[in-house]
């Protein structure tokens, strides 16, 4: 046998839990009625409203990009959890809006609150992002690499969107939220199981095609609108359904639960009739799902952190509960995971 001549000192030892220990929310202060927007564009309350639930949005102020919501959505969450900025080991920053294309919009709001001991990057699968992202966080966590992960959803959808185009600028808000994610002893609970999927071949009926690598910014760009989403509103509507049922049973079955062991599920908040038409698939109580899109619109990456936010401080969750996150987007992307609630 070979003598070691080295004392190796293994990192990845036991599995650990991820364990949401404090959330945080930021929402900007400009709210947009749809009362306004029919100010803009040919459209009407009562048409916004029975189409998607949706009320309001809240817009960011010109000066203010996604690192800032989500430096302040990161500030609170840190207050919520008790920890101090440079406690952080980790930062990923799930948005299709980030400042710019460097540096990452994790880098910058590591900067805005002085958590230098972090390192950091974004992640783009548009609504599935702040899912996608505590998972990624709760896989650096569970081997070891990571004791404390900020994980966050930032967006100004705002400025991707195009204010002329009635059958977009109706869905969509700005917002960002945040979760801090500690470490804990294997069995604790915190993120027990997620399924993260996507399919390609989907990609155009959701789509940001300009200021990128195929067409970076121009004249020309900006003058054909490829700077603002395009969306093929109807086929999104028809595979948010049945791709955000489908992950979600599955998730379930792999975790041996039903839908009446969860006390929550927070879906994407996208629009009140596909949560309608996901809870008459997955079945369940209308109370075990918790909606917001009525205040906010659809804030994509920032959706479901900013919603699961919401429920926890209004103490719809204690020690102990299921919560389902589930949610959908661009790409196409679509996961589901189950958190057992350790917090409060
Ligand atoms: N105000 C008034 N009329 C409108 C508006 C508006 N804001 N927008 C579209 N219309 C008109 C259309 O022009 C159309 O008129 P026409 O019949 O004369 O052609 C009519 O309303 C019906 O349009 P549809 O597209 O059939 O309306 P639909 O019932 O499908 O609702 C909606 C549209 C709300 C966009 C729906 O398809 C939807 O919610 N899709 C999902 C989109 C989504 O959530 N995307 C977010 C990103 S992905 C995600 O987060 C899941």
């Amino acid at each position: 046998m070979t003598k070691k001549t080295h004392d190796l000192k293994r990192i990845r030892t036991t599995p650990l839990d991820a364990v949401i220990i404090g959330t945080g929310a930021y929402m900007p202060e400009r709210i947009l009625t749809n009362d306004e927007l029919s100010t803009m564009v040919a459209t009407s309350n009562e048409w916004i409203e029975s189409r998607t639930g949706i009320r309001e949005r809240r817009i960011a102020s010109p000066e203010q990009a996604s690192s800032d919501l989500g430096a302040e959505a990161a500030r609170r969450a840190l207050a919520n959890a008790r920890v101090q900025a440079d406690e952080i080991d980790m930062i990923v920053v799930a948005t299709i809006t980030p400042d710019m294309g460097l540096p990452n919009t994790g880098c910058l709001i590591q900067q805005k609150i002085g958590a230098h001991n972090a390192f950091c990057f974004d992640i783009e699968a548009a609504c599935s992002g702040f899912v996608y992202a505590l998972e990624i966080a709760s896989q650096f966590i569970s081997n070891g690499t990571v004791k404390t992960a900020l994980v966050l959803g930032a967006e100004k959808i705002s400025c991707i969107t195009d204010w002329k185009d009635r059958s977009l600028c109706v869905l969509f808000g700005d917002g960002a939220g945040a979760a801090v994610v500690q470490a804990r002893p294997a069995g604790t609970g915190g993120v027990i199981h997620t399924i993260m999927r996507s399919d390609g071949r989907l990609g155009d009926l959701l789509m940001l095609p300009g200021g990128g690598s195929r067409h970076p910014a121009s004249h020309d760009t900006v003058s054909h609108g490829l700077h603002y989403m395009k969306m093929d509103g109807r086929e999104v509507f028809k595979h948010a359904v049945t791709c955000m049922t489908s992950v979600a049973k599955d998730v379930l079955t792999a975790c041996g639960l039903k839908v009446e062991d969860l006390k929550l599920i927070i879906p994407h908040q996208a629009n009140m009739r596909i949560v309608k038409a996901i809870g008459d698939r997955l079945g369940g109580k209308p109370e075990q799902y918790f909606v917001n899109l009525d205040k906010y619109g659809n804030t994509s990456a920032a959706s479901v952190i900013v919603a699961l936010d919401e429920a926890s401080r209004k103490n719809h969750l204690k020690k102990g509960d299921l919560v389902l996150l589930v949610a959908f987007g661009g790409g196409f992307t679509w996961c589901a995971s189950i958190v057992e609630w350790c917090h409060g």
